[in-house]
């Protein structure tokens, strides 16, 4: 409605380019706005409502939570923190558990693992802080976080950023050219998210893993965006064959509830003590029940394999579409290469328009879905992208 969007942009902060559609309420894979129009969700709030819109698991363990308590601080013990921690390493294969509330605060704890972990082991005086990441990567919007970042359109106005994080091409012998005694840690997205769903080479990951072994490197992977089954294991890294030293997870990992998790393995789980990070709301007890819920249910045994299947499924329909050039990804994250003069903001613009809500990123087109849509679902929603791409001819 014109006068909830006048009166929400004079009272919030301009820093989103947003579609002119109010969001009212969800149900499993669709939501309506407040005019009652209904949107097939093909982008799940960026990767984040894993189970769509209260899935009855998920709503259950939530509401039940809340009604028994929502906070207390981590100054105590609650059951629900220690059943989601004991989850998320049991399925990921990780010792322990540091919980923030975002991605951005779960590559903060990684970061300070990374320099810490150095700084135990090798001294002061080694200097040995240095991080390398890769150009496009996005790591977050904390000045940290955003110094990790290789796009240099990110590096502006907030000077001076965090020092310490040298960003190269993912190339192996960029890898070595940039390594220094200073160097601590790598941090990498095994597809790259926001920089355009670009995929990491396997020869590429290998390389990096064989060094960095060598020569007491860290791996932090930065799996925020495609973690918790998005690939069709529970981890990206597994498509790989690889087990990073830190793994950082938020967005799908608590079915649209603030959470962020930085997983440790047995190199590092000892390296923060008391004191030496925290987070009031971080392990909250709502969004750990909400977290159990999305863990018990992609870990049911065939769920993971059907992700795969609905990714398949996206990637032939999609093939068969004269106008897409490329498809990158994996699973259920696709990017979608248009070729020349179509322009994907406008595809996303238009599927809006036409009942589907979709992404973009960079140049390309970006689905996310739940991991629980349907294949009616899929076909009603590329049904859309096919009708909103023959307007374009
Ligand atoms: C790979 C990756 N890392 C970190 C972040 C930052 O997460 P948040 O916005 O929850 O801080 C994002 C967000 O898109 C992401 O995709």
């Amino acid at each position: 409605m014109k006068s909830s969007i006048d009166s929400f942009n004079k009272y919030v902060m301009g820093t989103y380019g947003r579609y002119d559609i109010v969001l009212d309420k969800g149900k499993e894979e669709t939501v309506t706005d407040d005019y009652g129009k209904k949107y097939i969700d093909f982008g799940s709030g960026i990767g984040t409502n894993s189970l769509g819109f209260g899935y009855p698991a998920w709503t259950e363990s939530v509401i039940s939570q809340i009604k028994k308590l929502q906070h207390t601080s981590n100054y105590y013990y609650t059951e629900v923190q220690g059943e989601f921690a004991k989850r998320l390493c049991e399925i990921s294969g990780y010792k322990n558990v540091f919980f923030g509330n975002s991605g951005a605060e779960a590559n903060e704890c990684a970061i300070k693992i990374a320099r810490k972990y150095s700084f135990d082991k090798y001294g002061a005086d080694s200097k040995r802080y240095e991080i390398i990441t890769l150009q496009q990567s996005f790591h977050g919007r904390t000045v940290t976080t955003l110094s990790a970042t290789g796009q240099e359109s990110m590096h502006n106005y907030f000077f001076p950023f965090t020092p310490g994080f040298v960003h190269i091409t993912p190339d192996i012998r960029a890898f070595e050219a940039a390594l220094t005694d200073k160097t601590c840690a790598i941090m990498l997205e095994f597809i790259q998210g926001e920089g355009g769903v670009i995929n990491l080479t396997e020869e590429f990951v290998k390389g990096v893993f064989d060094i960095c072994k060598e020569r007491d490197i860290l791996v932090i992977a930065d799996e925020v965006q495609t973690g918790c089954g998005r690939t069709g294991k529970f981890l990206a890294s597994q498509n790989y064959g690889v087990k990073p030293d830190i793994t950082t997870l938020a967005k799908a990992i608590a079915g649209g509830l603030p959470m962020g998790a930085c997983l440790a393995d047995e190199k590092c789980a000892e390296v923060l003590g008391r004191g030496d990070h925290g987070s009031t709301f971080g392990g909250n007890p709502v969004c750990s029940a909400g977290g159990n819920a999305v863990i018990k249910t992609i870990s049911a045994p065939g769920f993971l394999d059907e992700v795969i299947k609905k990714g398949d499924y996206f990637r032939e329909k999609l093939g068969k579409f004269d106008a897409v050039e490329d498809i990158t990804g994996l699973a259920l994250m696709i990017g979608i290469k248009f070729k020349d003069g179509i322009n994907a903001a406008d595809i996303s613009k238009k599927c809006h328009d036409n009942g589907l809500l979709v992404l973009t990123a960079k140049d390309k087109l970006r689905f996310l879905p739940p991991l629980t849509i349907t294949y009616d679902e899929i076909d009603a929603g590329l049904a859309i992208l096919d009708k909103v791409l023959l307007q374009e001819n």
